[in-house]
């Protein structure tokens, strides 16, 4: 079964063409950033058009990449949702549109279920069930997954996603957008826990120790750093070293509570595999801090290919075909988008 992928659910255009029985055949991302820069964050409407401009002319190419003709797919995929409303619009009906040309269903997929399932399209892939953590610029999600469509929620974020948090301290040290790896380069330079001057909160932390409880806010760390940054300037010292150090320690409370949490999740459901997906799953020190956990801790982390973590055409035609092995779906083309869609309402098939 060929499934052609189209993830367009926030600033990245995502198309690739997945096979069941010979894995992915092409996947290609056209990226943003160039068009969101100057307003230090994604415009939804710019983002939409942007949808429009590129997507027709990248499915020609990925399916060209792919070597299939469109007669040979067997389903479109495309993101229903979680995202902005007009960005998943264009997504969706493109996707219904083309499969109802080609006779084929449209399969609407839910975005975290794709960066969720991700890993099981690397060399080393994780077997069911595992403990999720799902960190992304929306989301910061620890879910329990027994198989796919079967998803617990075990905590999630407050306040502001790990993503988010990320983008908003880059933006106040001064940093471009998306401010995630730009923000991990500059706290390569900052200096280590023994050396920092700054010690942030490590938020939740207490309640985790108290009643076991696996949600996150982010929120004050951020206020964390606005004060660091205006004591620093006050006394004009918030030079470059003094932001490389504040964002080395910002990144080190994320990661902490991150890897404590999802230490914890491991614990409380006796499971011994853990998922990371999102956009921050490439953080390098948090993968870092992660595969030291799990070797102290004897558990065994599984993360996508670096170029699936973030948002992605080929998570979402492989999270359709995992479905489609299961119920093939009918030909519906009324499409429907799901700006605010919960993980756990997604249902087995
Ligand atoms: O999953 P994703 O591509 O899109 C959403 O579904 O949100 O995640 C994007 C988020 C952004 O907040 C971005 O700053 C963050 O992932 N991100 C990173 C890194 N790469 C991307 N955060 C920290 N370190 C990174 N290396
Ligand atoms: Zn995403």
């Amino acid at each position: 079964m060929k499934v052609l992928g189209i993830e367009s659910s926030c600033d990245e255009t995502g198309v690739a063409v997945y096979d069941t029985a010979a894995g992915l055949l092409a996947h290609r991302v056209h990226s943003q950033i160039q068009l969101h820069d100057e307003y230090g964050g994604v415009v939804p409407e710019l983002a939409s058009r942007d949808h429009v401009r590129q997507l027709l002319p990248l499915i020609r190419t990925v399916v060209s990449d792919a070597k299939v003709a469109l007669g040979e797919l067997d389903a479109i995929a495309y993101t229903e949702g979680p995202g902005l409303a007009g960005a998943l619009l264009v997504g969706a009906s493109v996707a219904a549109s083309l499969a109802m040309g080609l006779g084929i269903p449209a399969v609407g997929v839910h975005h975290l279920e794709g960066h969720l399932l991700s890993p099981l399209l690397s060399i080393n892939p994780p077997s069911f069930p595992f403990v999720a953590l799902l960190v992304s610029g929306g989301h910061t999600q620890l879910m329990r997954v027994v198989a796919p469509g079967s998803y617990e929620l075990l905590g999630e974020t407050l306040d502001d996603a790990a993503g988010e948090a990320f983008d908003k301290t880059a933006k106040l040290l001064g940093l471009r957008y998306p401010g995630g790896p730009e923000l991990a380069k500059l706290a390569e330079c900052g200096a280590t826990a023994t050396t920092s001057a700054y010690a942030f909160p490590r938020p939740m932390l207490s309640q985790l120790e108290k009643n076991g409880d696996l949600n996150f806010s982010f929120s004050g760390l951020k206020t964390a750093v606005v004060l660091a940054c205006r004591q620093r300037e006050s006394s004009g010292q918030l030079d470059d070293q003094a932001r490389a150090d504040i964002a080395a320690e910002f990144q080190r409370a994320v990661v902490d509570v991150l890897v404590t949490k999802s230490r914890a999740a491991l614990a409380s459901c006796r499971l011994d595999s853990l998922v990371v997906a999102g956009g921050v799953g490439a953080n390098q020190a948090l993968r870092d801090a992660l595969d030291c956990a799990a070797s102290n801790g004897k558990f065994q982390v599984f993360y996508p290919e670096m170029a699936l973590c973030t948002d992605n055409g080929a998570m979402i035609a492989f999270a359709a075909a995992l479905r489609m092995t299961e119920r093939q779906p009918g030909q519906n083309y009324t499409f429907n988008v799901r700006p605010r869609w919960d993980l756990a309402e997604v249902r087995a098939a």
